[in-house]
């Protein structure tokens, strides 16, 4: 292949705008089969999978022995011409091939097409990302982000990013992430970016950060991992109310939008059952804790299973676990937002109801499917006073806080945000069981690497 005569390199995304053309592929073999006569030859670029046939009549002698031994994952440029075939895998067209040029050949690719432990796909995430699952789960995830800043972009919030090297806790000081400062200090990582932005959206009204969040959750779930990507809005003038309104109306939107792009490839890539997501719209359930508490008991007093009877105790007061999140969203047909939980297992700046102090102003909001939360937010403590005696009786350092108090006595308003974790989102919305699947390189209790 001269480069006067060479054809246009093309993506594969955008291969059907080629009808007909002769173009040049550049890429890597995922798959190839075939016989003495012909080959099929599964290439895929980064931006696609499309399979080329390769006659033995249409090609040199030399250059069909050069397809033919083409091993999985060798890096490949392939000039054919393309044909629509609604019949083909992946992307209903097909390259009619006549010329294959091997790049680097690579030998004994460790992922094939047997089934592989977790462990070991894990050890491999930095080449099990070219598998066709987990292209269309990360972009899912792109879509997601994208989708996410797009709606807050055009809902007058502003991207006022929160600093990631923090002096104290957000979300209790059980899971921080230390490092020494240079004035002799401990740094944290920061668990949740909200702090910042309650001072943010003091000064623009309404702002959002999104990054990286830290947790050292010693807890090896499926739904934990010790970095995760969060989005986090916050309003002034905003109550809880509000805040329930912008988190469904939100949801719906960013749900909606990768629907909509991904959903042929959700159902045939990952067999999703679309069903639920299509069910994401207004208005979702709006349960009380209260009433959560009696539902699950009710749900506790029905079941014969003596082992779910017990993971479903429960009394007023109790944080949900995931079984109690799990048989009580299966109620329902679509995300529920659950409100007005004990104070005492939400965090320190947590609003508390007028009149019952031992309920907060927060929200969860519940995936279906077993998915559990994936947005936690609420109305923030306004009063300086109430605030003050919020951090003493967790035990912070009440110095760490004075700017934060700032807030509360320069011009304080009721306020309040949320924050959705990208990584549940994603899994949910692809169906994937765990999260390590749905971040680019997981970081979990026991992986660092690669
Ligand atoms: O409920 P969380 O801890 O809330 C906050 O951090 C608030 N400051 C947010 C806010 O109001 N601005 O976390 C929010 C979301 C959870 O609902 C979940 O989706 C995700 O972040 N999340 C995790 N995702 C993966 N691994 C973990 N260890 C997570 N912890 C929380
Ligand atoms: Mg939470």
């Amino acid at each position: 292949m001269t480069a006067s005569n060479t054809p246009p390199h093309v993506r594969i995304a955008d291969i059907a705008d080629h009808v007909g053309q002769e173009v040049t592929l550049k890429g890597w073999l995922y798959n190839r089969r075939g016989s003495g006569k012909v080959q099929f030859i599964h290439t895929r670029d980064g931006s696609g999978f499309i399979q080329c046939v390769m006659g033995k009549t249409d090609v040199s002698e030399e250059m069909f022995a050069t397809a033919r031994s083409l091993s999985q994952e060798s890096s490949i440029i392939i000039r054919g011409t393309v044909h629509k075939e609604e019949r083909a895998p992946y992307c209903g067209h097909e390259i009619h091939a006549s010329a294959v040029e091997l790049v680097a050949a690579a030998s004994d690719y460790p992922i094939t097409k047997k089934a592989h432990g977790d462990a070991f796909l894990m050890d491999n995430r930095h080449l099990w990302l070219r598998s066709r699952k987990q292209h269309v789960i990360l972009r899912v995830r792109a879509t997601l982000i994208k989708a996410i800043r797009d709606y807050l972009d055009d809902h007058g919030f502003l991207l006022v990013d929160s600093p990631l090297f923090t002096p104290n806790a957000c979300e209790g000081t059980s899971t921080l992430f230390s490092t020494p400062w240079f004035d002799g200090s401990e740094a944290y990582l920061s668990q949740s970016g909200q702090l910042y932005q309650e001072a943010t959206a003091m000064a623009f009204g309404r702002t959002y950060c999104f990054g990286p969040t830290f947790r050292a959750e010693k807890s090896k779930t499926r739904r934990h991992l010790n970095e995760f990507w969060m989005v986090e809005p916050e309003a002034a003038y905003m109550d809880l109310d509000q805040d329930m309104d912008l988190i469904e109306d939100f949801l719906c939107s960013i749900v909606g939008t990768a629907l909509a792009k991904h959903g042929d490839e959700l159902e045939s890539v990952l067999e999703r059952d679309l069903t639920v997501l299509k069910n994401v719209q207004k208005s979702f359930p709006r349960i009380h804790y209260d009433d959560a508490v009696k539902e699950i008991k009710a749900i506790q007093a029905e079941t014969d299973d003596p082992e779910l009877k017990q993971q479903l105790e429960i009394e007023w007061g109790m944080d949900f676990g995931s079984p109690h999140e799990t048989e009580l969203t299966k109620r329902y047909d679509r995300p529920i937002m659950v409100y007005g939980y004990p104070s005492a297992v939400k965090a320190f700046y947590m609003k508390k109801w007028e009149g019952r102090p031992e309920v907060s102003k927060s929200v969860d909001v519940l995936a279906p499917e077993g998915y559990g939360e994936i947005v936690g937010g609420g109305e923030r403590e306004d009063n300086l006073d109430n605030l003050m005696a919020e951090i003493k009786r967790h035990e912070l350092n009440m110095t760490d806080f004075d700017w934060y108090l700032d807030l509360r006595k320069y011009g304080s308003v009721p306020h309040a945000g949320f924050g959705l974790g990208i990584e549940r989102t994603v899994a949910w919305m692809c169906g994937v069981r765990h999260l390590r699947e749905t971040i680019p390189f997981a970081r979990t209790l026991d992986r660092l690497r690669p």
